[in-house]
């Protein structure tokens, strides 16, 4: 494996993500998106472009280990497999994601745990929180979205965690539903919470139950628009085996998938944690924001080429 550059590790300081190639090889990628149509939705045919289409409301699931809703086709019961544990820690991107966090730091995944999504939602109606779950959070198909207007809004993920990864499974066009980032929005957003990795839940009790949900800081809010109005988003397409990492800070959507001719955007989502995330969270964010990183992320300060600024679609 090749290791990151001090370029690329400034860069992800600055800009709060990295797009990588080739982290994994296509054998290894056409393994797993095998392994995701086997829970293909059933109008879907996988010679046949014509059928990828939306899921209608009455083929619709919000199992939380299989959910075909819309655009979203996401399995997460296969999280602990095997094969998709031995996919997310391919030496190539543990090196990488050492080099970030720290060597020997990672916390492991268990093959045969407990799936994301065993434990239900956050709460009734809210997302499946990744923190309850032994493996990867799942593979995630975002299907074609037709002509419907598809503006972009970003968010900030809920649960407590340190680095993103999607790792891309097929070739993914632009505009074709890859992972769409905010860069430097990470840097902007990290001091505005209470506490470094939470956000605030709403206590909810059976008998007030439209009363749920992540509670925001006001200057958090304001700053989402902020970073709306003055930020173009980074569409993080890219060939099957590539990869971006994301800070756990960084504003993102799932892309809307409105390329032409019709894809299916296949990718595995997974977050690295540090073993002591736990002890970690129980602190307010720190003036420097790197101090839980790793010794080599934190010594970073290469000068940032114009070329990689380019590589990474910046410019
Ligand atoms: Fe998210």
């Amino acid at each position: 494996m090749t290791a990151l550059t001090a370029e690329e590790l400034s860069f992800f300081k600055n800009y709060g993500y990295l797009l990588k190639s080739n982290a994994i090889p296509t054998s290894l990628c056409q393994r797993l998106v095998d392994r995701m149509w086997e829970s293909a939705p059933a109008h879907l045919d996988r010679d046949n472009p014509k059928t990828w289409t939306k899921i209608s409301l009455e083929n619709a699931s919000n199992d939380p280990l299989l959910v075909h809703q819309g655009t979203r086709w996401q399995l997460r019961s296969a999280s602990t497999e095997q094969l998709l544990i031995d996919a997310a820690w391919h030496p190539t991107i543990v090196g990488w994601a050492e080099q970030l966090l720290g060597e020997g730091t990672l916390r492991k995944h268990t093959v045969g745990g407990k799936p994301m999504g065993s434990w239900g939602v956050a709460w009734p109606g809210g997302p499946v929180d990744p923190q309850l779950g032994e493996g990867v959070r799942g593979i995630y198909a975002t299907l074609p979205l037709g002509d419907e207007p598809s503006p972009d809004a970003l968010h900030t993920d809920g649960h407590p965690f340190h680095l993103g990864v999607v790792l891309l499974l097929e070739d993914s066009p632009s505009n074709g539903g890859a992972f769409k980032i905010w860069p430097g929005s990470h840097r902007r957003f990290y001091p505005l919470f209470p506490m470094q990795y939470d956000q605030a839940r709403i206590p909810f009790y059976e008998h007030l139950p439209s009363f749920k949900g992540l509670i925001h800081p006001k200057e958090y809010l304001e700053e989402v628009r902020a970073v709306e109005a003055d930020t173009d988003p980074v569409d993080c397409h890219g060939k099957a085996g590539d990869l971006v990492f994301w800070h756990h800070r960084m504003g993102h959507m799932a892309g809307h998938n409105t390329a032409v001719p019709p894809c299916i955007r296949q990718a595995m989502l997974y977050d690295f944690c540090k073993t002591d995330l736990d002890t970690m969270r129980l602190t307010p964010p720190h003036e420097d924001m790197w101090q839980d990183w790793g010794q080599a992320l934190q010594n970073a300060d290469a000068p940032v080429s114009n070329a990689l600024k380019q590589a990474q679609r910046l410019t």
